[in-house]
C-alpha cells in the first residue's frame, strides 16, 4: 500500500494542468469519490490495525497534497481567464467610429438652391402633382392634338385612360397655377417628369426639372432677362457670363435658350462644352397670349415670362458629374461624397 501510494504521490506531482480539460481530468482522476484517492481510502478500511498507523499520514499527506494541487491550478487558471478576457477589451485611446450621418440628395441640394434664389426675389413655391390630364402638360400649352410638336417629347401615356399622363416638363404647374390664382403672379416650381427614353449616360426616362413664370401688367423679355442675369449669378457665381439664343417652345413666344459660359474649361474648350465654351442651361420666353387666354388671364390686360431647366444638368456642371443614371442608382459610396453639404454654401466641390 505504502508502494502505491508513493507511485500516486509522483503520479499527482508530475501531472501537469494548463487548461480546463486538464483540470477536470485531475479532478476525476484523484479528487472524485471515484479517484483513486478514494479507492485508497476504501482499500485502506480493510488493512490490518497494525499497518493503518503506518499508512494513515501518508494516506492523509497524499489527499492534502493532491487536494492543494488542485485548488492552486483552480486559482492559476482563474487569473489566466481573467486576464485573457481583459485583452481584446476596449482600446479607450482610439478615435471613435460614430454611426454615418446621412447626407441631401445632389438634386436635392441644387434644387433647394435655385429655389431659394427665386424665393428670395418674390416667387412663390408650387407643388404639381405627377401625374397629369393631357391639357396641362400639351393642351394649354400650345401642343396641338396632332401637332409635330408634340412628338418633340415622347410621353408616358396611362394605358387604361390615355388622356391622363406622367408630365414630361413641369410647366405643366404652370397651367394649374395660372388657372387657379389671379394675377400678379410670381411661382416657382420643382419636381421629377418623366419621358419615354432608353436609360444611359446622358438619357433617362424621368429627371427633374424647375418650372417659374412672373405675370403681371406690362412683364417684358427686359424682366425675363434681368431675372435670369439674376439667378445665374446667384446660382454659378458673378463672373459666369451668359448670353440667349432665339429657340422655340409652343408656349412662349419669342423663346430663347440661355447659355452660361462653360465654368469647366474657363474659356479653354472643353467636352462638357463641347469645345464650344458655353453650356446650355436653361430655356425661357414671354408666355404667349393664347396659353394666358387658355387660363382665363385676360393678355390684353396681362403679360408674363416662363423659364425651365433640368436640375440634373446643373448638378453635373456642378460637381462634374458625367453619368445621368448616378443620380438615381443611390450607391453610397456617391452619395456620402455629399455628407458635407448640409447646404449648397456647405459644399466644398461648389465654388
Ligand atoms: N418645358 C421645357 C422643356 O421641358 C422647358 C421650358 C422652356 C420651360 C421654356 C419653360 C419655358 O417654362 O418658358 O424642355
Amino acid at each position: 500500500m505504502i508502494d502505491t501510494i508513493a507511485d500516486l504521490q509522483q503520479k499527482i506531482e508530475s501531472a501537469v494542468i494548463s487548461d480546463k480539460e486538464t483540470l477536470e481530468t485531475f479532478r476525476r482522476n484523484f479528487i472524485s469519490k471515484k479517484g483513486s484517492i478514494a479507492a485508497l481510502f476504501e482499500k485502506f478500511k480493510e488493512c490490518p490495525i497494525a499497518d493503518k498507523k503506518a499508512i494513515s499520514p501518508a494516506l492523509n499527506r497524499l489527499k492534502n497534497e493532491a487536494a492543494q494541487k488542485f485548488k492552486q491550478a483552480v486559482k492559476q487558471l482563474e487569473q489566466q481567464t481573467s486576464l485573457g478576457d481583459t485583452k481584446p477589451s476596449i482600446d479607450v485611446t482610439l478615435p471613435p467610429i460614430g454611426s454615418s450621418i446621412g447626407s441631401l440628395h445632389p438634386l436635392r441640394i441644387v434644387q433647394n438652391k435655385v429655389i431659394s434664389i427665386f424665393e428670395r426675389i418674390g416667387f412663390n413655391f408650387a407643388e404639381g402633382p405627377e401625374m397629369v390630364g393631357d391639357w396641362y402638360n400639351f393642351g394649354a400649352l400650345n401642343f396641338p392634338k396632332n401637332h409635330p410638336a408634340r412628338e418633340m417629347q415622347d410621353t408616358f401615356f396611362l394605358q387604361r385612360n390615355p388622356d391622363l399622363l406622367l408630365r414630361t416638363h413641369t410647366t405643366s404647374v404652370q397651367v394649374s397655377t395660372c388657372s387657379s390664382q389671379l394675377p400678379p403672379l410670381r411661382s416657382i416650381t420643382a419636381g421629377r417628369v418623366f419621358r419615354n427614353e432608353d436609360i444611359s449616360a446622358r438619357s433617362h426616362c424621368f429627371f427633374h426639372q424647375v418650372d417659374g413664370m412672373y405675370i403681371n401688367t406690362y412683364v417684358t423679355f427686359i424682366d425675363l432677362k434681368e431675372t435670369i442675369y439674376h439667378f445665374v449669378r446667384e446660382m454659378f457665381g458673378s463672373e459666369t457670363k451668359l448670353r440667349f439664343r432665339a429657340s422655340y417652345f409652343p408656349f412662349t413666344e419669342p423663346s430663347a435658350e440661355v447659355d452660361i459660359s462653360c465654368r469647366l474649361c474657363q474659356g479653354k474648350k472643353c467636352t462638357i462644352c463641347k469645345h464650344s465654351g458655353w453650356v446650355e442651361i436653361l430655356g425661357a420666353g414671354m408666355i404667349d397670349p393664347s396659353v394666358l387666354a387658355n387660363c382665363h388671364i385676360d393678355p390684353d390686360q396681362y403679360s408674363g415670362f416662363a423659364f425651365g431647366m433640368g436640375l440634373e444638368r446643373i448638378a453635373m456642371l456642378l460637381y462634374q458629374i458625367d453619368d445621368l443614371r448616378l443620380f438615381s442608382e443611390n450607391h453610397i459610396a456617391f452619395l456620402q461624397q455629399f455628407t458635407a453639404c448640409a447646404d449648397f454654401n456647405g459644399c466644398p466641390s461648389v465654388t
